[in-house]
């Protein structure tokens, strides 16, 4: 009875495809619905050890530079914002045109996380052959990234598939919001997502983690100084920062930059939250009291977040024989001229078969 009226419901908002495929969650892990099509045990059978593969290995990355864990974060987030967690951020731009790389908000992505996520699948699919797809992969990062910074460890739903299609430079920046923008904004954009203004906070957290570039806030600084800025805080941004465009970082958590905590918050109630974005969820009356609320207990925070992050990496996914597996997690595999010849050498040899 129950799945009837999901079904029913969902028929009506049959247009809302995003919005269809959440509501028909069907399984639950914790308190974390998941969508149709992924599985907290999909690669089972298939690839029982890609969890562990994935994690030791980052473990070793992040024992010489903890700031990668960052970049894999955010990419995560890029990729599931914009076309869904279909590994599209990964694409180079191709013969047919500028991808989602070319976009502004790339520009700031690590160079190094899309290397590290192409050695993760050379690594896994050594281990058990071309199973395992780039999506998921990004998202399991993710995970690792936030646990072994510090955070809580959670289960991922698997079973992504990577998309064939390159997200356009127009879809990334509507779906980015710029960290110039206010509270309100990024809670109506984030709506369109079925993210709420707790998952607006949460997942605003994983800016506890990371750094950010002068051109991403110095808007805040000149030529007027932001007045919900900590004046001592604005001062020090002002050194790193001497002029708006100055080629330079600072970090996004002042308490503890590298590590994955509820620091974050504490920073916003001292007004230093280096973003708009960020800042103005302690000045909007509809996010102040989340973030006073995970400021003052960490494991509320950490709970909220990977509700937010489960929801956040099923966007849009492609599952069953949508999509495809890639070998290569830069190119499709139609594009990919090692995996032409060895689909025609396969067929090959299936076509000979068949003589015998
Ligand atoms: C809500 C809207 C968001 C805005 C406007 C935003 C904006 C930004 C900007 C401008 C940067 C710095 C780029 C640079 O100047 O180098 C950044 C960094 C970062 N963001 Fe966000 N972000 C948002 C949401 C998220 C979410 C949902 C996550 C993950 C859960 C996330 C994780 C990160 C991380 C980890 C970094 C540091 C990256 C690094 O150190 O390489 N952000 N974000
Ligand atoms: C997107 O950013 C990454 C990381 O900086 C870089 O490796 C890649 O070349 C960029 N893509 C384009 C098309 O500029
Ligand atoms: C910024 O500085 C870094 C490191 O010094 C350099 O690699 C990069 O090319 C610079 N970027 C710009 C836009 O000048
Ligand atoms: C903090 O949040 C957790 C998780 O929701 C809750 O169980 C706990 O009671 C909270 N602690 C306090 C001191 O409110």
């Amino acid at each position: 009875m129950a799945s009837l009226k999901t079904f029913t419901s969902c028929f009506v908002i049959s247009s809302l495809l995003l919005a269809c495929s959440w509501f028909v969650a069907i399984e639950a892990h914790g308190s974390a619905p998941i969508v149709k099509g992924l599985s907290w045990t999909f690669y089972e059978s298939s690839c029982p050890k890609v969890e562990s593969i994935i994690r030791k290995e980052l473990k070793k990355v992040f024992k010489k530079d903890i700031g990668q864990a960052a970049g894999l974060l955010r990419l995560h987030f890029h990729d599931c914002f914009v076309q869904g967690c279909d590994g599209s951020v990964l694409l180079d731009r191709s013969a047919s045109g500028p991808s989602e790389q070319d976009a502004p908000p790339n520009l700031t992505l690590r160079a190094e996380a899309f290397k590290i996520i192409e050695q993760l699948r050379s690594l896994v699919h050594k281990a058990c052959g071309r199973v395992v797809s780039c999506s998921d992969i990004v998202a399991i990062s993710a995970r690792d990234s936030v646990f072994l910074s510090g955070g809580p460890d959670y289960d991922v739903p698997l079973g992504r598939r990577d998309g064939l299609n390159f997200a356009t430079q127009d879809a990334t920046n509507a779906n980015l919001p710029p960290p110039s923008a206010n509270a309100d904004t990024i809670l109506s954009s984030l709506s369109t997502k079925n993210l709420d203004a707790t998952d607006v906070v949460a997942l605003s957290g994983g800016h506890t983690i990371g750094i950010g570039h002068c051109s991403s806030f110095t808007d805040r600084l000149y030529p007027t100084q932001d007045s919900t800025m900590d004046k001592t805080f604005a001062n020090n941004l002002k050194k790193t920062c001497p002029k708006a465009d100055t080629n330079a970082t600072t970090v996004l958590d002042i308490r503890s930059p590298n590590k994955f905590d509820n620091k974050y918050y504490v920073d916003l109630m001292n007004r230093q939250g280096l973003f708009t974005s960020d800042q103005d969820l302690y000045v909007n009356k509809r996010t102040r009291g989340i973030v006073t609320s995970f400021a003052v207990n960490e494991t509320l925070f950490f709970e909220k977040f990977v509700l937010s992050m489960t929801k956040m990496g099923q966007l849009s996914v492609l599952t069953g024989n949508q999509g495809e597996i890639r070998a290569k997690c830069s190119v499709r595999n139609s594009d990919n001229t090692y995996i032409k010849l060895e689909t025609e050498v396969e067929e090959g040899i299936e076509a000979l078969s068949l003589f015998k």
